[in-house]
């Protein structure tokens, strides 16, 4: 079984692809310094694996963790490299703490790639990279417009980083917005605090923990007046890292940097995704409709059609689906 380590292997896309990694009959290592997740998602993580993952609770920055990493498990084939911070207001707030983790960070990492001769990288990147686009849907030729926070700016020197390091083959993974969780409820998405995206605020609001959701704008030009996004099963997008790991390890890259965007190719407004929650689970959320959110794009949504000729990959779950599954995850939670 190849080794593959895993940044972020703890935190929402993590877990999901680590489970997809076992079942693709690679050995996942996880590194994540629990800044946001817990340690018990490795309880889920057992459960649906059957085998506690080998796990390291370490900064990426601590760059002393791969030589240990390296002498106890041997070779590394592939870094999947999710530990980053990704609350665009939080950034604004505190842009320093985001260019340490998600840039440092990055170099951290890469340092100890080269030192250990470990070539290949799967990255998440992130939609942001295309700010408000002229045109939708947007594919990965898109112009990238200047970054509207330091979390989107670090998305795009990110790629810019890994572009410019011509000794490693990158697959980079540009993520429209994962929701969802595990179809067994065992692992989801579970931020510390407050939650700042649409999905775990709204179920935590269902559930009662929080007060009702504010929409954020309701005068934007769209049908309903409200933001259009393209929403994505977490499970299927841990399948799309397994593609892009197959593609980089049996050498079929055309060229040492490649880019995916991984959506599925339809965009929904809040209201939308509103109305489809309550279809899936009975449950109608209160709402009402506030300001707009400085940072907000109008709409965006994927040209996914790259990743389906190339990874042979195509998202398979529709929205009802991914709501029903992240509504199951939060009855699970105490
Ligand atoms: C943003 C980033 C995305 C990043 C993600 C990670 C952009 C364009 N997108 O996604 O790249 O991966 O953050 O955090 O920078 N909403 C409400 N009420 C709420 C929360 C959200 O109405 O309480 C609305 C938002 O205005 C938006 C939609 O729900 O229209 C989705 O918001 P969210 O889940 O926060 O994700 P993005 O901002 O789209």
């Amino acid at each position: 079984m190849k080794n593959i380590l895993v940044t972020g292997g703890l935190g929402f896309i993590g877990s999901h692809t680590v489970v997809s990694l076992h079942e693709a009959g690679y050995n996942p290592i996880i590194l994540d310094n629990l800044s946001n997740t817990r340690e018990n998602v490795l309880d889920g993580l057992e459960k649906l694996i059957g085998r506690r993952p080998v796990f390291y609770k370490c900064d990426i920055n601590d760059i002393i963790v791969y030589e240990k990493i390296v002498a106890e498990s041997g070779e590394i084939a592939a870094v999947i490299h999710f530990a980053a911070f990704k609350d665009v207001g939080e950034s604004v707030e505190q842009p320093l703490k985001y260019y340490h983790n998600n840039m440092q960070g990055l170099i951290s990492l890469l340092t100890a790639m080269k030192q250990f001769g470990i070539a290949n990288i799967v990255f998440s990147s992130s939609c942001t990279v295309y700010g408000e686009p002229d045109n939708v849907p947007v594919n990965e030729t898109s112009p990238i417009k200047p970054a509207v926070s330091p979390y989107g700016a670090t998305k795009q020197m990110g790629e810019t980083v890994l572009r410019d390091c011509a000794w490693l083959n990158t697959q980079c993974l540009r993520y429209f917005n994962p929701i969802g969780a595990h179809p067994t409820g065992l692992i989801g998405e579970l931020p510390l605090g407050v939650p700042s995206n649409l999905i775990p605020y709204l179920t935590q609001s269902v559930a009662g923990l929080r007060p009702p959701l504010t929409v954020h704008g309701g005068n934007y030009p769209t049908t309903d007046g409200t933001c259009i996004r393209d929403y994505i099963h977490v499970c299927d997008l841990a399948d799309a890292h397994v593609a892009a790991l197959n593609r980089l390890l049996e050498g079929k890259q055309h060229k040492t940097f490649e880019v995916f965007n991984l959506g599925t190719g339809e965009g929904s407004t809040v209201l939308q995704v509103l109305t489809k929650f309550e279809e899936a689970t009975g449950l109608k959320p209160e709402y009402k409709i506030g300001p707009r959110r400085p940072g907000d794009v109008v709409a965006v949504w994927a040209d996914p059609s790259l990743a389906e000729s190339r990874l042979g990959w195509k998202a398979k779950r529709g929205l009802p689906e991914m709501l029903r599954d992240a509504w199951n995850w939060q009855t699970k939670q105490t």
